[in-house]
């Protein structure tokens, strides 16, 4: 201490004076990440029951499909290009050329990367524990730099917020003898919900809050511009909470249109 700065040895990893179960948290987040990673990319792979659509049938498309770019037959007449182009390889899904978005927003979100650093990386596995390594380079220096590229997937994920709105409104629709009637089914409430809690995850983002807080010295003298920030900042305050029931909600969404594009489940109407 003699230039007045204290001195604390380098902690073994794991080591702290901590007594509560500091541990829990980081094991939940890498089981609930890996569980979630493991079953989009099955999903994204297996490519296929992702769309009920038909005589009598509400519509439903997957999130994890939306937007629909290209299809195979039966489904090509829904897909915004139509049938894929005979260059792309057959084991190319749907989901392959759209899901890079959502989880490129995922994975740079502020809140997602501390709890990730300390669940996948233990760097640090938790507050006041020791880590695995003593190097730290920091969000500055290559790689981590690139999580800044975070704001600029907002823009695409604000994107997507709208066109899940509009596959919840199609969820509204079915079609009767060539005619359309509105409707709503178990689906439909499935497929509004998940836009729900998407919108909230997103539109509760750090970058959102600065896109409509941020470069103004005083916020009160734009009443718009301050009810839009007392908005973002009452979503951002739960961020944690909205990241995960939409994460969750968001697979359940595919899981349920899967289950019902491939009979085992039936979509209940409700009128
Ligand atoms: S900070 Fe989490 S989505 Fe932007």
């Amino acid at each position: 201490m003699s230039d007045g700065q204290a001195f604390f040895p380098q902690a073994r990893f794991g080591q702290t004076l901590r007594r509560d179960h500091w541990w829990v948290q980081p094991l939940l987040t890498f089981l609930g990440l890996s569980a979630f990673i493991v079953y989009s990319t099955a999903r994204a792979v297996h490519g296929k029951h992702f769309l009920v659509a038909g005589d009598d049938a509400q519509f439903l498309l997957s999130p994890f499909f939306s937007p629909l770019l290209f299809a195979h037959a039966p489904h090509n007449v829904h897909a915004w290009l139509g049938e894929f182009p005979g260059w792309m390889p057959q084991w190319v899904s749907p989901a392959f050329l759209i899901l890079w978005a959502p989880a490129g927003f995922r994975f740079t979100c502020y809140y997602y990367r501390g709890a990730y650093y300390k669940a996948f990386w233990a760097d640090p596995i938790n507050c006041a524990v020791g880590e695995p390594r003593s190097s730290y380079l920091g969000e500055h220096s290559l790689p981590l730099i690139f999580q800044n590229i975070h704001r600029y997937f907002f823009y695409v994920a604000a994107l997507f917020i709208g066109l899940l709105a509009h596959d919840a409104y199609l969820a509204c629709w079915r079609t009767q003898g060539g005619v359309e009637h509105f409707g709503m089914s178990v689906g439909t409430l499935v497929l509004a919900i998940n836009c729900l809690l998407l919108g909230g995850y997103t539109f509760g983002c750090h970058s959102a809050r600065h896109l409509v807080g941020g470069g103004m010295d005083e916020l009160s003298q734009a009443p718009g511009r301050h009810g839009c920030y007392n908005c973002v900042s009452s979503l951002n305050s739960r961020h944690m909470v909205w990241a995960w029931c939409s994460l969750f909600w968001v697979g359940f969404t595919d899981l349920y249109v899967w289950m019902c594009a491939s009979g085992v489940w039936k979509d209940i109407r409700l009128f």
